[in-house]
């Protein structure tokens, strides 16, 4: 009995020791502005949870995600547009708003942004059902100040995740029309 309490206390110690700096860092956005994801913006950095997906997640040079103008409905058309070495795809998906993210309509991802200082940022990360797979970092410019990255950099620690990567932000964009071609698919992330 005694060392039952003892070991909860131990433990209510040890969570309150780390909780305040990792409380507000993943915490979810409680309220979604439409019209501040309007437009464009792009992957300044990210991490995934397995050391499994680093090899795809090295492929891509950079990556831009598009969220078309706020409608009415929840329902909005979503782009993501990922350069490889000599080459783009992109990736067109009709996504739900709901809560303080959104969900595909063609697969089980769910993607949550979260608490971030910094105002031109969206910090989002990518569930598979339970499972945590990616962090990312998405901004209207092509690198962060140090102190945004350090504040990102704690985010993945807090959720145990591998370090972030960072983007060459010198590695040209791919533009935003694709003539042709377009790639539909909504499994990757
Ligand atoms: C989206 O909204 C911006 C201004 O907020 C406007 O300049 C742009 O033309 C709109 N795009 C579309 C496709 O409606
Ligand atoms: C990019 O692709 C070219 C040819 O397609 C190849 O020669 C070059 O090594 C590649 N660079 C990288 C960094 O993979
Ligand atoms: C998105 O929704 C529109 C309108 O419902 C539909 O025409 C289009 O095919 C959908 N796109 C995808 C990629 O599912
Ligand atoms: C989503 O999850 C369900 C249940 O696990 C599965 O049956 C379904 O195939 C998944 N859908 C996609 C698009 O992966
Ligand atoms: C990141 O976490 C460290 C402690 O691990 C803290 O000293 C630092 O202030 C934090 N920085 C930001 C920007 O959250």
């Amino acid at each position: 009995m005694f060392v039952g309490c003892a070991i909860t206390l131990l433990c209510l110690m040890s969570v309150s020791h780390s909780a305040p700096v990792c409380e507000k860092l993943v915490q979810p956005l409680d309220q979604l502005d439409r019209h501040h994801l309007e437009g464009s913006w792009v992957l300044v950095a990210g991490c995934v949870k397995d050391s499994d997906d680093l090899e795809y997640y090295n492929t891509r040079e950079s990556a831009v995600i598009q969220f078309a103008n706020a409608s009415e409905s929840s329902e909005i058309s979503f782009k993501r547009m990922f350069g490889f070495n000599d080459s783009c795809k992109y990736i067109h998906s009709n996504i739900s708003l709901e809560g303080s993210g959104f969900t595909f309509d063609d697969s089980n991802l769910t993607v949550t942004f979260l608490y971030t200082s910094c105002p031109d940022c969206l910090v989002t990360r990518f569930d598979l059902p339970g499972k945590l797979k990616r962090l990312y970092v998405f901004s209207r410019r092509r690198a962060l100040e140090q102190s945004e990255m350090e504040e990102f950099k704690n985010q993945s620690e807090c959720l145990n995740m591998l370090q972030p990567i960072v983007m060459d932000p010198t590695k040209q964009l791919c533009p935003e029309q694709d003539s042709k071609g377009e790639i539909t698919e909504g499994q990757k992330a």
